[in-house]
């Protein structure tokens, strides 16, 4: 079965096709740091051809919600380096995902101080999780054009951290309503300069942020998360396909590893979105590999690989529940159930004791 199949990913090669998405678990310190839950949790997962990281915090004004890790101290690059080294000797292959929240974040997580965004514009059809609960989210505060230029650098330095701590490479976080997605969103960037307006102007951030990770630690190095159907974190397109066939087409000019392309979610519909499969919509558009995500077992994984669109696929909760997946797939093997309650903090429990096949 392809799935299960040994592949080249740049200069990387892959056990088999399976990549574990990037999922936020956390649990972190309060000065982001990783520590041994983290080294124990990746490395039981190394029989993924890829593993992606939970989202890390570029900078300090990335930050936004509580535990996260961060990659822009000297500790925390220490931490993840046990990580990496831990993933490295056991076989595995792992990439960092950078992630700035934006407008997606509370002053309570935030030292006091209000998210930053594109433009003044709260989310308002949902909710955010807090250190103190749930809170309504708060009006962000409108980046000026020259923190929006320190803010590409701070991708730079994350990616060049990210090296120094050992990732065989980085993925920008452009997907689920965080920064990136806030430029390329119509009903959250109502900038009239340089970085709104036109689809060219709101995709000018995404463009420039890969143009600085290239830079910094080489196009076989780096890979993009894109989420063009999904409204999650209030983000709304009013013609997605011509936003995103944009961005792809000059995504294509640039020469880098992967896009990692997820389907909407069922439980966040969009009526006025067109029908179309991402994959087949936006997939066929793209000259990287395709990494398609979403909603995937083993039966739809093995049918979206013949068609030949995507070379990988990657695989959220399904890896979050079992350490083993690709054995499970592998011997048809029953799956763990992921619980729901012990996804976002806590300790170990519901994160390394999922249990690994007996047989
Ligand atoms: C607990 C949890 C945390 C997540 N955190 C992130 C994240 O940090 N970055 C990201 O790009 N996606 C995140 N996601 C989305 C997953 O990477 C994936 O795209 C989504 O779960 C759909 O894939 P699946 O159906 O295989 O689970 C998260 C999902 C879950 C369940």
């Amino acid at each position: 079965m392809k799935l299960l199949d040994q592949i080249r990913l740049g200069n990387l090669t892959l056990k088999n096709s399976m990549v574990m998405s990037a999922m936020t678990r956390s649990r972190a310190d309060i000065n982001g740091i990783v520590g041994d839950l983290h080294i124990e949790y990746y490395t039981q997962r190394v029989s993924a051809g890829l593993l992606i990281t939970e989202a890390i915090n570029i900078s300090e004004q990335a930050i936004g919600s509580p535990f996260t890790p961060g990659l822009f101290t000297e500790e925390q690059i220490k931490a993840w380096r046990k990580v990496t080294r831990a993933v490295h000797d056991n076989g595995g292959i792992i990439v960092a995902q950078l992630w700035h929240t934006g407008r997606a974040g509370h002053s309570v997580d935030r030292k006091g101080v209000l998210p930053v965004a594109p433009s003044a514009v709260p989310i308002t059809a949902m909710k955010h999780f807090t250190s103190q609960g749930l809170r309504d989210y708060e009006i962000p505060r409108t980046l000026t054009s020259d923190e929006i230029k320190q803010i590409i650098k701070d991708y730079g330095q994350a990616a060049r951290n990210a090296m120094a701590a050992g990732f065989d490479g980085v993925e920008l976080h452009s997907a689920n309503g965080y920064l990136p997605n806030q430029f390329l969103a119509d009903n959250a960037n109502i900038r009239t300069d340089e970085y709104g307006g036109s689809i060219e102007n709101k995709s000018r951030f995404v463009l420039e942020v890969m143009q600085e990770l290239i830079d910094a630690v080489g196009a076989d190095k780096v890979g993009v998360k894109l989420s063009p159907f999904h409204p999650y974190g209030d983000i709304l397109f009013d013609n997605p396909t011509a936003t995103f066939s944009y961005l792809i087409g000059e995504l294509n000019k640039l020469d880098f590893a992967y896009v990692e392309l997820m389907k909407r979610s069922p439980a966040f519909p969009v009526p006025d979105y067109p029908e179309d499969d991402e994959i087949e919509l936006f997939g066929k558009q793209l000259k990287q590999v395709v990494i398609a995500n979403s909603g995937y077992n083993k039966s739809s994984a093995g049918a979206e690989l013949e068609k030949g669109i995507a070379k990988l696929i990657s695989f959220g909760t399904l890896f979050l529940a079992n350490p083993d997946l690709p054995r499970r797939f592998d011997k048809d093997a029953p799956l763990n159930e992921p619980d729901r309650a012990t996804m976002f903090g806590g300790g170990a429990e519901g994160y390394i004791d999922y249990p690994f096949l007996k047989w």
